[in-house]
């Protein structure tokens, strides 16, 4: 059997990542090809280089302004790569339609919030500041509109009295390590029936 081939794409840790790479063993459909990120000093990117993934990165920086420019780069290392899905991981750059476009349908990303709720940054923070009595993160496929796109899955957890934007964000991160795994095995088996936890 051959594996489909997973790229995905990290700025920070990377934790989300490692919970990726670790999940796609034995009987899994697919294996990572490649760990892309937009800053070469992103942690995650050692933690691929430690699993034996290949690695590669496109400092935006230099594209200020010209987000065009820039994708045209972060091409480059994906198309080589031949990915036949790719995973936002933790991934900070908004991506243009016509970079989304090319991968319609096989990328996925993870928000930490319960979507259509909290698009965006600081989702933790507004999440307690609305008084919601639940909060978690999902899993959906990307099309051009932030944080947009069919949800494959989600897990919802209690906001509890006395919980900060931080312990939030730690106990809904458990959730994403359990979930994102969770979506991409049943979607790379073709399955985009979405995976609701706990
Ligand atoms: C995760 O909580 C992820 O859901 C969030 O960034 C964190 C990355 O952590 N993503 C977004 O906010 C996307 N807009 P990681 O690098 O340890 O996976």
């Amino acid at each position: 059997m051959s594996h489909k081939r997973v790229a995905i794409l990290i700025s920070g840790g990377g934790s989300n990542m490692v919970s990726l790479v670790d999940s796609m063993v034995g009987d899994h459909p697919a294996r990572a090809c490649l760990i892309l990120s937009n800053d070469a000093e992103a942690g995650g990117l050692k933690r691929a280089a430690e699993r034996g993934i290949p690695t590669a990165a496109v400092d935006h920086r230099p594209f200020k302004g010209d987000r065009a420019a820039f994708e045209a780069e972060l091409l480059r290392p994906l198309e080589q790569a031949q990915p036949d899905i790719v995973c936002l991981a933790g991934f900070m750059r908004v991506l243009t339609g016509g970079f989304v476009s090319r991968f319609q349908g096989r990328m996925l990303n993870i928000h930490p919030s319960l979507l259509p709720k909290y698009k965006g940054l600081n989702t933790h923070a507004r999440a307690i500041e609305a008084g919601d009595a639940t909060h978690g993160c999902s899993v959906h496929e990307v099309t051009a509109a932030l944080d947009d796109g069919p949800i494959l899955g989600q897990a919802q957890l209690k906001i509890e009295a006395g919980d900060t934007a931080d312990t939030l964000a730690a106990r809904v991160l458990v959730w994403e390590h359990k979930l994102y795994p969770a979506v991409l095995r049943r979607f790379a088996n073709g399955d985009k029936t979405p995976v609701l936890l706990p």
